[in-house]
């Protein structure tokens, strides 16, 4: 840390989150391997992607993997990229504790209304001593960044790992713009009320540190403003503004025609089948996508309606996420589960119900949504969901669109989706239905106007839309 970061820092935009913008790997031989991550905040703040080389900006995020620690300690880095090893200046464990504990099951958890109730959740000393880690982890955050922010500069704070930060960087700080943006959903003030007093208030006054609030939906920012008039009496004149992240058009269509997706689409037709249709979803396996409902719906699509009976393939893929903890293990072993038990339940020696992929392969992914006939993205709830807004740009011939009510992106596409309510598996049964049997001009018209939709704020808009309201 330096003593007058006046005089040696030099970053004029900053832009702070958890997971940043590559990982790295170590090789048997002891080689770091750096590989660019994916993920929706990722795919956002490529922005500021442009202006690496540029000494100006700068992404602060903490090292999550081995290889990470290892390149933190051996100083390996990339241009415009500092990465925190917050188990090197603390006690060991302190990431694992505020990511899987704090981050992971009690904020998401709570913004996604993810409780089971009855049982869930309990906030006795396990959480106070993850709560602690979470504070921790949150400072070494503040620090960095007050170490590296030149006079003026502004700083833009991610998501619901790094709630803490405003404040106790406005503390260190006066001089600085702060800004956070929540990827996620926020929660209802009854909901959000379950979090003990005293940290619903810490989560709230650290966010009101910044000088503005950035949401993806007018909904999720109308709840958080709720909490605060609920917990706190009101927002202290916080500003707080709405940007609808959307798809990047120029990227997704160079990407998806390119020989790898190709030979991709190639290999999945073969699997499906001559002349059969297809339902999509591309997921992250993550408890609030609702994958386990997804299938539900579409065996009883397989029940109600036989006549799609060897008609039709559900393609899924489930991308692990987050399999330290345990509930996202047994969640993805279900997901496995049920598509299995479709497949010896309904299959035949010439047809596979349920194609299910678990291994990421982003060609494979952009593959399926150029030959989808049938998006399913049915989330419990959902910050924004950029796979509703992505599939309509890449589409070959048109693809219908089935979109929970839930999703953020609901807000933006509803009109030419297909909306169902997230828990009902009977209306969801029934809105692929109606989506497989969607006439093809109509599917088309649709597929056209949820593009234009879908891309009206592409990334680099987007993060330079807050860069300027906040600087302006
Ligand atoms: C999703 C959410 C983001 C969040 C990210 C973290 O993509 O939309 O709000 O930052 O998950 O994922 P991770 O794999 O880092 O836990």
């Amino acid at each position: 840390m330096v003593s007058d970061p006046a005089q040696s820092a030099a970053a004029q935009v900053l832009v702070a989150s958890n997971r940043g913008p590559v990982s790295y790997t170590v090789g048997e031989d002891g080689e770091l391997t750096a590989r660019r991550g994916g993920g929706g905040l990722v795919s956002g703040l490529s922005a500021i992607g442009d202006s690496a080389e540029d000494p100006a900006a700068l992404w602060v995020c903490a090292a999550l993997s081995e290889g990470d620690r290892e390149a933190v300690r051996r100083g390996v880095g990339e241009p415009g990229v500092r990465m925190l090893d917050i188990d090197a200046g603390s006690r060991e464990g302190v990431h694992a504790a505020a990511y899987n504990g704090i981050a992971n099951s009690v904020l998401w958890f709570v913004h996604h209304m993810l409780y089971q109730t009855p049982l869930e959740p309990v906030f006795g000393p396990e959480f106070r001593a993850q709560w602690a880690a979470y504070e921790t982890y949150n400072r070494a955050f503040a620090k960095a960044l007050a170490a590296e922010a030149a006079p003026g500069a502004a700083v833009l704070v991610q998501d619901y790992h790094l709630t803490l930060v405003p404040g106790m960087l406005r503390e260190l700080r006066e001089d600085l713009r702060i800004g956070h943006f929540s990827h996620t959903p926020w929660a209802p003030a009854d909901y959000f009320r379950m979090l003990p007093d005293d940290v619903a208030e810490q989560v709230l006054r650290g966010m009101l540190g910044a000088d503005r609030l950035g949401f993806l939906t007018s909904r999720w920012a109308d709840a958080f403003t709720e909490c605060c008039v609920r917990v706190l009496g009101g927002t202290s004149g916080t500003r707080i503004g709405v940007h609808g992240l959307g798809a990047d058009a120029d990227f997704l269509r160079e990407r998806s025609r390119r020989e790898d997706v190709e030979e991709r689409m190639a290999t999945l037709r073969r699997q499906v089948g001559e002349g059969r249709k297809t339902v999509v979803r591309v997921d992250r396996t993550e408890l609030s996508k609702n994958i386990v409902r997804g299938m539900h719906a579409y065996r009883e699509l397989l029940e109600t309606r036989p006549e799609w009976r060897e008609r039709v393939v559900h393609i899924a893929f489930a991308y692990p996420s987050r399999q330290d903890l345990a509930v996202y293990r047994d969640y993805t072993a279900e997901v496995s589960r049920v598509a299995d038990e479709i497949n010896s339940a309904y299959g035949t020696p010439g047809w596979t119900p349920v194609l299910l992929h678990v291994d990421d392969d982003f060609a494979r992914s952009l593959a399926a949504y150029r030959l989808a006939d049938v998006a399913l993205v049915n989330p419990i709830r959902d910050g924004m969901n950029l796979v509703a807004k992505e599939v309509p740009v890449v589409s070959d011939e048109g693809c219908a669109l089935v979109l929970s009510r839930e999703a953020g992106a609901y807000e933006e596409l509803g009109e030419d989706a297909i909306g169902v309510n997230p828990y009902d598996v009977s209306a969801t049964a029934e809105a692929l239905h109606t989506g497989l049997s969607m006439p093809a001009g109509e599917r088309a018209e649709r597929t056209k106007r949820l593009a234009a939709a879908a891309t009206a704020l592409p990334p680099a808009q987007w993060f330079l839309d807050q860069l300027r309201a906040l600087t302006g």
